[in-house]
C-alpha cells in the first residue's frame, strides 16, 4: 500500500510511534546496562568493598586513585631507569603528592611534578618550605603525630627512622611517612626507615587494611624486619616498595615472599606499571 504524503513526512500515526519509541528506548536501555555490566558498573552489591586503583611507579613511587582524589607518593620516575618505557610522567594525573621525605630517590620529579599538575603537596614543614623557594605555593605542611583531613580523607604524618635532606644539601626536617583513612580504606605507607617500635602505636589508633613497607635493606628495614614491622601495626596484608632500583637495594624475591608467607603474611612485590587494587 501506498503511504500517503502525510505519512511520508510525519511517519505512523501518533500511537504506533509512542509504541515503537517505548520499544526503542527499552532496547536502548537494555544495551546501555549490558554495556554497563561488561565494564562493571551495575554489578554492585551492596556489601562489595569500594577498591583503590593502585599503580606502582618504581622504587617508592605509587600513583593511587581513591575514587576521590588522585594520590602520587614519592615521585621519582625520570631518573629512574627501571621505570623507562614502562612509566610516562607526562600522562600522571595528581590532586595530591604525598612526600615522606626530602631525598632525591624520593623527590626528584616533585618540582616538575607539582608544576604540572597543580597538585597539592602534602609533606613536613620544612619540604614545603624548599617547595616555596622553588615556586611552588600550593603546599600543605605537617608535623609528627598531626592530622588533617582533605576532600578524600584524613592524612596523619607519621615518624619514621631514617634521615632527611635535599640533593642540594638543604635541611629537609626528619623523615616521615603517612596513615591515610578514607571511605574506601585505611592505609600505611611508612616511606623510608628501619624498624623501630613506635610502629606499634598505630593499630592503637587505627585499624590498617593495607601498608606500604620498604624492604631493599641498606638504606631501610629489610624483608624480614618488615614481617615484624606487619606485626608491630598488625596488618597482614603488606605492598613492597624501595628495592631493586640501585645495587645496594637488590633482593632475592622468592626470600622476601617466603619471609611473610613463613610468618602466615602476604607481600606483594608490585611490578612497574601495572595496576592492582586494594
Ligand atoms: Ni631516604
Ligand atoms: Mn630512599
Amino acid at each position: 500500500m501506498r503511504k500517503t504524503a502525510e505519512e511520508v513526512t510525519t511517519g505512523p500515526p501518533q500511537e504506533t510511534n509512542s509504541k515503537m519509541m517505548c520499544i526503542t528506548l527499552n532496547k536502548f536501555l537494555i544495551n546501555v546496562h549490558k554495556l554497563g555490566t561488561s565494564l562493571g558498573y551495575f554489578c554492585h552489591s551492596p556489601n562489595e568493598q569500594k577498591k583503590m586503583k593502585i599503580t606502582y611507579l618504581g622504587h617508592s613511587c605509587f600513583h593511587i586513585d581513591t575514587g576521590k582524589a588522585q594520590l602520587v607518593f614519592d615521585p621519582f620516575i625520570r631518573p629512574n631507569d627501571k621505570a623507562k618505557g614502562k612509566v610516562d610522567i607526562d600522562k600522571l594525573k595528581a590532586d595530591y603528592i604525598l612526600v615522606s621525605h626530602g631525598h632525591d630517590d624520593h623527590t626528584a620529579d616533585l618540582v616538575y611534578l607539582a608544576k604540572k599538575t597543580g597538585a597539592t603537596v602534602v609533606s613536613s614543614y620544612e619540604v614545603h618550605s624548599w617547595l616555596g623557594k622553588q615556586g611552588i605555593g600550593k603546599t600543605h605542611p605537617m608535623n609528627f603525630g598531626g592530622s588533617w583531613t582533605f576532600d578524600f580523607g584524613t592524612v596523619k604524618y607519621f615518624q619514621a627512622a631514617h634521615t632527611s635532606s635535599f640533593a642540594d644539601g638543604t635541611y629537609a626536617g626528619a623523615a616521615g611517612g603517612f596513615i591515610i583513612t578514607t571511605d574506601e580504606a585505611c592505609f600505611y605507607y611508612a616511606g623510608d626507615t628501619g624498624l623501630f617500635q613506635d610502629m606499634k602505636l598505630i593499630p592503637m589508633f587505627h585499624t590498617l587494611d593495607f601498608a606500604f613497607l620498604p624492604i631493599g635493606d641498606n638504606f631501610t628495614m629489610d624483608a624480614e624486619q618488615a614481617v615484624i614491622a606487619a606485626d608491630f601495626i598488625n596488618c597482614e596484608d603488606i605492598i613492597a616498595m624501595h628495592f631493586d632500583t640501585f645495587e645496594f637495594i637488590e633482593i632475592d624475591h622468592q626470600k622476601a615472599l617466603d619471609s611473610f608467607e613463613n610468618m602466615g603474611k602476604s607481600l606483594l612485590i608490585p611490578e612497574i606499571g601495572v595496576i592492582f587494587e586494594k
